[in-house]
């Protein structure tokens, strides 16, 4: 007798780097937020983009869209994102704009000429680095990636918040038939040596899940060691960037240099550091 066959469900038919992309990454947002950092430094707009721990390298499709002169070179050791990245993020793009992007299949700890102007690491990806060691020789070989005048770009995230176990991140992402949550969730954190493990699930509106879609065993780094450390590497100054407020509380998409900021119990913050 023929098996009854089981009707497909929503999380059998998505796409977890659409999802992601919908839920997690704002492209536009982030290299409008290149050429302030940039900018604020140097008064010019940048031209060259390094996005290490590319994933799909959106970032670096959203960029090479700023201005005809603009380059960009997406670093990601796996191929499964670059895939997903060239048959969704780059094709879309003109013939033109796709000539200006470089995709490498590497090690982010590598040499690459020609060095750029704004070299990304974006969604806390270095914090895969665990030890001191680790993250310096990172941040040294960025920097030796970097023009001699160039802004590294990096996000962090904190609060006290973020120090507890099982904490899970509940977002809409979408409302309708079409609709998906996002769960962000923090599982184990240890405190001896604050090794980490987050994960990315999604619920679709049928009940049906993508358990840990994607799932991230970093080392939850603070704001004060991250700027010892490239000091340490080299980079001159470093600064921690905010997003503002409006009155009502609410995020703005601007962000500002801070130096003593309110504890939020859960914050996101860029560190930008200057060549
Ligand atoms: C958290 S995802 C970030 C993707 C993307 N940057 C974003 O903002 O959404 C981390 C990415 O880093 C890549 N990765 C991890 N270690 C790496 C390394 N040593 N060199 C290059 N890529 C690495 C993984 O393959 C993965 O695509």
């Amino acid at each position: 007798m023929a098996r009854k066959k089981s009707k497909e469900t929503l999380a059998d038919k998505a796409d977890k780097y659409k999802c992601y992309l919908k839920s997690v990454q704002s492209p536009e947002h982030e290299v409008e937020f290149f050429d302030q950092a940039f900018m604020e430094v140097f008064g010019r707009k940048p031209v060259t983009l390094r996005e290490d721990f590319c994933g799909t390298f959106a970032v670096c499709c959203e960029w090479v869209k700023l201005g005809d002169q603009r380059t960009a070179t997406a670093v990601d050791l796996d191929v499964e994102p670059l895939d997903w990245g060239r048959q969704h993020n780059y094709s879309r793009l003109s013939q033109q704009q796709q000539s200006r992007i470089r995709i490498l299949e590497q090690d982010v700890r590598k040499h690459n000429r020609p060095r750029v102007d704004v070299l990304a690491a974006q969604n806390f990806s270095f914090w895969i680095f665990k030890t001191r060691p680790e993250l310096l020789e990172y941040f040294r070989l960025a920097r030796s990636n970097m023009a001699d005048e160039a802004v590294m770009v990096m996000d962090m995230m904190g609060g006290g918040d973020c120090y507890s176990e099982g904490v899970v991140d509940k977002r809409v992402i979408k409302k309708g038939k079409k609709g998906f949550n996002y769960h962000w969730e923090q599982g184990r954190f240890n405190p001896v040596n604050h090794d980490a493990d987050f994960s990315i699930s999604f619920k679709f509106k049928d009940g049906s899940k993508l358990k840990r879609a994607f799932h991230y065993q970093w080392r939850f780094w603070t704001i004060p060691e991250v700027r010892e450390l490239l000091q340490e590497a080299g980079f001159r100054e470093t600064h921690v960037y905010w997003e503002l407020e409006d009155k009502d509380g609410e995020d703005t998409g601007e962000w500002e240099r801070g130096d003593d900021v309110p504890s939020n119990p859960s914050w996101i913050s860029y560190i930008v550091a200057i060549r």
